[in-house]
């Protein structure tokens, strides 16, 4: 599983423009799902068994990036961001654009040197000598550049969030040999900038119920407060994030599984942040959803982190879910 991380994290796919990671996605649940599409927003659909409850399953596709806001005379570009983009983590950054070009993130001077500055104070150096030979336009986007390392235990990469959720559910989908339910694989677009393929493809799916699967923050570096998911504690049943209350019944589904196939876990309980659950969540005449989250250290830096053993059991704790038939109670 540790290649297909590698391969996943390696692509670049900022949100709106997925057509690449999803090319290598499409290629590795193709003979593992009884049916694939592509909707109209550009998420990836894979359906596995028919005619049970319907179960909808998102895992956000796109990454967080740059675009190009302005070219000036000299070359530099001038860049906004797609998602949420701290300005503290990107200074000397590199990263590389959706069309091949790689850059270096730098900066104005300032007065004082530790001041964070704000993106409009930063540039991208792609090496050009002047506007003219720049080989990026207004509107071309970027992500990171950064590559996987693995610690052992620990992996290391950019865009951990969310293509560990990506390949958690395509090894879900691999080991999940049957199922009384329809299940609904989705790796979803443009979660970054708002849920918006979550929303559109759980309103075309209609699930009876559903979850996400994706990275949440962490609680066990220096200084972190208030929250208490750590890395090796087993993947994290979400019960509140800032944009969602997961239904309960759902969230008892899920430690119920959890504890019967003896997976570690842990009660997630996060102040900031959603996933694309909100979205599903609120479509139609709402669904039940909840999340499995991956605990994540550095989430939106070009260098989170998540631990390995936390991934395998949430792919075991999500076969187990959908294996089985469901009474989520009255
Ligand atoms: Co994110
Ligand atoms: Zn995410």
């Amino acid at each position: 599983m540790k290649s297909l991380i590698e391969k996943l994290t390696g692509t670049f796919s900022p949100s709106g423009y997925e057509d690449a990671i999803r090319a290598v996605i499409r290629k590795e649940i193709t003979k593992l799902a009884d049916e694939v599409r592509v909707d109209a927003l550009g998420n990836l659909i894979a359906r596995k068994g028919k005619g049970g409850k319907k179960i909808m399953i998102a895992a956000h596709m796109d990454e967080i990036g740059l675009m190009v806001t302005h070219v000036d005379n000299n070359g530099f570009v001038r860049f906004t961001g797609i998602g949420g983009v701290y300005p503290r983590n990107l200074p000397g950054g590199r990263v590389r654009f959706v069309n091949g070009t790689a850059g270096v993130i730098g900066l104005e001077p300032a007065d004082h040197a530790s001041d964070v500055p704000a993106l409009d104070k930063m540039f991208i150096d792609v090496g050009a000598a002047d506007k003219k030979n720049c080989p990026v336009r207004i509107g071309d986007v970027a992500a990171f550049e950064r590559p996987f390392a693995d610690l052992g235990n620990r992996l290391v990469a950019k865009s951990m969030d969310d293509r560990i959720g990506c390949a958690v559910a395509i090894e879900a989908l691999r080991a999940l040999k049957s199922t009384p339910h329809e299940v609904y694989f989705v790796f979803t677009t443009q979660e970054e900038v708002g849920t918006r393929g979550a929303q559109t493809s759980a309103f075309g799916i209609d699930p009876d119920l559903g979850f996400s699967i994706d990275v949440t923050g962490w609680g066990d570096t220096p200084g972190q407060k208030d929250f208490e998911v750590g890395l090796g504690k087993g993947p994290a049943i979400k019960i509140r994030d800032g944009g969602m209350l997961s239904d309960p019944r759902i969230v008892e589904w899920m430690i119920r599984t959890a504890e019967k196939a003896k997976l570690p876990y842990q009660r997630e309980v996060l102040l900031g942040g959603t996933t694309d659950a909100r979205a599903m969540q609120l479509v139609r005449g709402g669904v039940p959803v909840g999340c499995v989250s991956i605990p994540c250290r550095y989430v939106h830096t070009p260098s989170e982190m998540v631990d390995y053993n936390d991934v395998k059991n949430a792919v075991k704790l999500i076969v187990a879910l959908l294996r089985a038939p469901i009474n989520l109670g009255a």
